[in-house]
């Protein structure tokens, strides 16, 4: 997986020949006097544990994986051995008693994914491990700083209180739009409580302990908020999220240390429908139960003593709180008529609306398991741009602009009246100067407000999201002028990082950039979705599979993947089937398979794989891989799929007019699902090399081989020309799985050229070709024509919705013109994150960024330069630390700056710098004797060292 100890000796090896670490070997020789032991490098740092977790609690994993970073400013570069320990105390720790596990120094270069190998560790049990390292010269780091682990309650078994819930759960009708009368049940928000004595007293045994630490541990069936003491535990919002709970609810765990009071205390939650209760697209007959609450709260004290308290009978609830109604789609009722000030807090005189909850037991097949990725929360806030004039305006009206199409909730700050009831909509844009709703669907998207007194009120929904740019307010003081002042937008996602940085002279292309970011903003809440807007926001299995790789080039996203790949693996069917938009089973909504969409249970653990280097995800999906596959081979005859599916789903200027088959782009289904069969038969067997599967990998090569000779043969006349419609997608598909082979291989080419020619160099590529054309035409040495594409202003086009004023990236080339406002097409979603998934190439390929192995070991940089650009820089964070690469070109001169990470070998790839040209750091390299042996002279070089090099060059585009 990684490149061995020896290889690196080899590197510098090279590195003395090119002269290149001259400084460096000069040290190493400065430095043979000093024992190995004597000399202190400095700590690894950035230790985290599973897919990038820092010091976390409530962790998920009972065998822990390990990863840490050489600091850019080390004197090492390369990692020859390595020892982790681990302890139960810091101070044993401190001490080198590693009573958990000492590894001892392991002979490898790894720093990533490195699993635990000593006692079991049980819930609740917090280690503490630190790490050290032997460089390339054998010279031993010195210790870590020390970090920390804190696990969950890993097994049903360790909850001990009940799921509570209203006995009445205050049942309401909702509201069926197609017939417009209440059909499905609904049910208001819960308000919940329970008062108790924080003390380890007993009436036997006096004690004078003191709280040392306090665990919540909780979750909900639906969506819950936690209050100790009227405190908000945390900034969590809609925990635990969107899983399939009739098999795996995900539970909390949060640090209410500093929020408990010695003696009376009061432990609260809201609870309102979700996902768990709440409608998935529209509404169907389904038994929806009410939602519930499950929570346990321990508290530590300093002489050793626990206490616990648990959801049971001893909680009241009530649902006549201010929360009236709340869902996902439909939006929050809210009336501050029924605010019960202090109702979370010590002395609230409960009225009689409050009841003694009902208690259920745990369900043994619903498993408990701490949440294994970050739940979301609000990571930006955007003020309100500029109030519109809309046309027709209805009386007392005011529509805001938030400048940005996002996720997220509105947060008023606006003069109200008591009593009268302010309505808020949301808009994605305004339809020729109307404010247009006509897109959500069914999905009424509307907050209601009710005053309960004239003034000032600060309002922001607790339980819903809605996707939108536009917000029209009404019912406000119509005596007061709108001001800007008045609305923010805060805005939702899972709570990772996002580290997308491309930047480029081109002020189009920066800005599809940052459209391609909020387009994922937009769309991870918890699980990949495809709109965050209309009566859908379902994890569609189709486009998470083609933006997958891409959205870990922009945000530290691996643990949202690999969180709902489990949830892929629980909702695979027994007979392999994988179903198109995952969670679904309890949406009691088809369940079909499509190919090109299933198939992301392969795709995506591979791609993650080949970017983390992480054998863990293979592992875990392997089965579902194997199983995906042997559903796809029933549906195989004579090597051909028969599969069906959406096709290059939305390609524009299909042949087709109307209709389904308009929608499913002119790509024949069985040319695609054949393509995709093949394409995922390649993937596995390459898994099942790395898993050490050998039997399995030659099997499924074998029916990769066979697929790919019937796919040709099918599907292709003899210069390699599609039978039947001549699509782009129909060239994409082969050459980006390695489907064809010598000369079919430049004849597809060539064909696919002539699409791109005689489209007038416009893409005419769906879901599941645009993704491919990037890195096909990259590959044939054709980045020129990307660039054609990519800087096409006409519709289809990247740049067509940035001239129409877009803001993230549309589910079609033509969701909306400014002239004619949204295209008449039923879907038409104006935040999809799938055609954004060319943003990949702008770190692949315009700043030439790729790993080379697995993990980003070893990083080719191949930067794509083009006339069109003069600039472009952005960097990623690669498992070993971050890769930078920035670029100019003045009077045909290129300047170019790259950082590679520690522990990381890097080739630079610049075939486009004139030949004898070319200086790094200060040297030509030409000059090099070696470089003749070594295809230099190609500007080549390979398996270069860590660190900052600057390289310059004549260039001619
Ligand atoms: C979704 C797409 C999805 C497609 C498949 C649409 O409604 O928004 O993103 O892949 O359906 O049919």
């Amino acid at each position: 997986m990684f490149v061995s100890f020896s290889e690196f000796r080899f590197t510098l090896n090279q590195f003395s020949r090119i002269g290149l670490f001259t400084c460096l070997l000069l040290l190493i020789s400065a430095c043979t006097h000093i024992s190995a032991q004597q000399v202190k490098l400095s700590a690894p740092i950035k230790l985290t544990v599973g897919e990038g977790f820092v010091n976390p609690i409530g962790y998920y994993e009972q065998v822990p994986r390990f990863s840490w970073q050489i600091a850019a400013d080390a004197n090492s570069q390369l990692q020859q051995a390595y020892q982790i320990q681990v302890a139960s105390s810091l101070a044993r720790l401190a001490n080198a008693d590693a009573d958990l596990w000492d590894s001892q120094k392991q002979l490898s270069s790894a720093t990533s994914w490195i699993k635990y190998q000593g006692k079991a560790l049980s819930s609740r049990q917090q280690i503490f491990w630190r790490v050290r390292i032997w460089d390339e010269q054998a010279q031993i780091s010195k210790w870590s700083e020390a970090a920390s682990i804190e696990l969950g309650l890993l097994a049903n078994e360790d909850w001990q209180g009940q799921w509570i819930r209203h006995p009445e759960t205050g049942e309401m009708q909702a509201f069926d739009h197609k017939n417009k009368q209440f059909k499905n049940k609904l049910y208001r928000p819960q308000y919940l409580t329970t008062q108790f004595i924080a003390t380890n007293k007993t009436s036997d045994k006096k004690s004078t302990a003191e709280i040392k630490q306090a665990r919540l541990y909780i979750t909900a069936k639906g969506v819950f908020n936690a209050y100790i003491n009227g405190q908000k535990v945390s900034e969590d919002v809609m925990p635990p999220g969107w899983t399939p709970y009739l098999q795996r609810i995900e539970t909390l765990t949060y640090d209410v240390t500093a929020l408990l009071n010695e003696g009376e205390n009061v432990l609260a939650a809201t609870v309102a429908e979700g996902w768990y209760t709440g409608r998935i697209l529209w509404p169907v007959p389904r038994e929806v139960k009410p939602s519930a609450l499950l929570a346990q709260l321990e508290i530590q004290y300093t002489d050793g003593s626990r206490q616990t308290v648990v959801t049971d009978r001893n909680w009241q609830v009530t649902v006549n709180g201010p929360i009236r109604a709340a869902g996902n789609y439909d939006g929050e009722t809210y009336d501050a008529n029924y605010e019960m000030p202090g109702w979370n807090k010590l002395g609230f005189n409960h009225d009689e609306s409050w009841k003694p909850v009902i208690s259920e037991a745990l369900e043994p097949q619903v498993v408990l398991a701490p949440k294994r990725h970050h739940a979301s929360a609000v990571k930006l806030t955007l003020p309100a741009i500029s109030i519109v004039d809309v046309a027709n305006p209805e009386p007392g009206v005011v529509v805001f602009d938030m400048g940005q199409n996002m996720l997220g909730v509105p947060e008023l700050n606006i003069p109200v009246l008591a009593n009268q009831k302010v309505k808020i909509r949301f808009a994605e844009a305004l339809q020729k100067n109307t404010f247009y709703t006509k897109n959500m669907r069914s999905a009424i998207a509307t907050d209601y407000y009710t005053p309960a007194q004239s003034g000032v009120i600060n309002y922001v929904p607790t339980f819903t999201f809605h996707g939108y740019r536009f917000v029209e307010i009404s019912g406000f003081d119509q005596s007061k002028t709108p001001d800007l002042s008045w609305l923010k937008g805060r805005v939702l996602h899972s709570n990772f990082d996002v580290n997308a940085n491309f930047k480029s002279s081109h002020a189009k292309l920066n800005k599809l950039a940052e459209n391609v970011v909020w387009g994922l903003r937009g769309n991870f809440l918890d699980i990949p979705t495809d709109c965050p807007q209309r009566d859908e926001r379902l994890g569609w299995t189709g486009d998470a599979q083609v933006f997958a790789a891409p959205s870990m080039y922009m945000a530290d996203v691996y643990g949202f993947w690999a969180a709902w790949l489990q949830t892929v693996r629980e909702e695979q069917a027994d007979d392999g089937r994988i179903p198109n938009f995952i969670p679904t089973k309890e949406s009691k909504h088809g369940r079909g398979s499509s190919s090109g969409w299933g198939d992301a249970a392969v795709i995506i653990p591979w791609e993650l794989y080949l970017l983390t280097g992480d054998a863990q995800i293979l592992k875990e999906n392997y089965d579902m891989m194997q199983k995906w596959l042997a559903f796809h081979q029933e549906k195989v005859k004579d090597d051909l799929s028969t599969m069906g599916g959406f096709a290059d789903w939305l390609q524009p200027h299909p042949k087709a007019k109307e209709g389904s088959q308009a929608r499913r782009g002119d790509t024949s289904i069985e040319l695609i699902s054949t393509a995709y069969y093949a394409h995922s038969l390649d993937y596995i067997a390459k898994a099942a090399q790395v898993l050490g599967r050998d039997a399995d990998a030659a099997s499924y090569t074998a029916s990769f081989n066979r697929a790919k000779v019937a796919f040709r043969k099918a599907y292709y006349d003899e210069q390699t020309k599609v039978i039947g419609a001549a699509s782009q997608t129909s060239y994409l598909l082969p050459l980006a799985f390695g489907l064809f082979d010598g000369v079919d291989v430049t004849n597809a080419q060539q064909h696919l050229l002539a699409t791109i020619a005689s489209a007038d160099h416009h893409l005419r590529t769906g879901f599941l070709g645009t993704p491919l054309l990037a890195p096909v035409l990259q590959d044939m040495g054709r980045s020129d024509v990307m660039y054609d594409l990519l800087f096409k202003e006409t519709y289809p086009s990247w740049f067509y919705s940035i001239n129409n004023g877009a803001t993230t990236t549309w589910e079609r080339w033509n969701s909306y013109s400014l002239k004619d406002g949204f295209s008449k097409a039923s879907m038409n979603s104006l935040n999809h994150y799938a055609y954004g998934a060319v943003a990949k190439w702008f770190y692949e390929g315009i700043l030439g960024i790729k790993s080379a192995g697995v993990g980003f070991n070893e990083i080719n940089i191949e930067p794509q330069f083009n006339q069109r650009l003069t600039q472009a820089s952005g960097s990623y964070k690669t498992p070993q630390g971050e890769v930078a690469v920035e670029w100019s070109i003045a009077q045909g001169q290129l300047d170019m700056q790259v950082t590679i990470p520690k522990n990381t070998l890097a080739n630079f790839i610049l075939p486009q710098v004139q030949a004898g040209t070319l200086i790094i750091n200060g040297e030509s390299v030409s000059n090099q004797k070696d470089a003749i042996d070594k295809g230099l002279t190609k500007n080549m070089l390979i398996k270069q060292a860590p660190g900052a090099y600057r390289i310059t060059g004549r260039i001619s585009l």
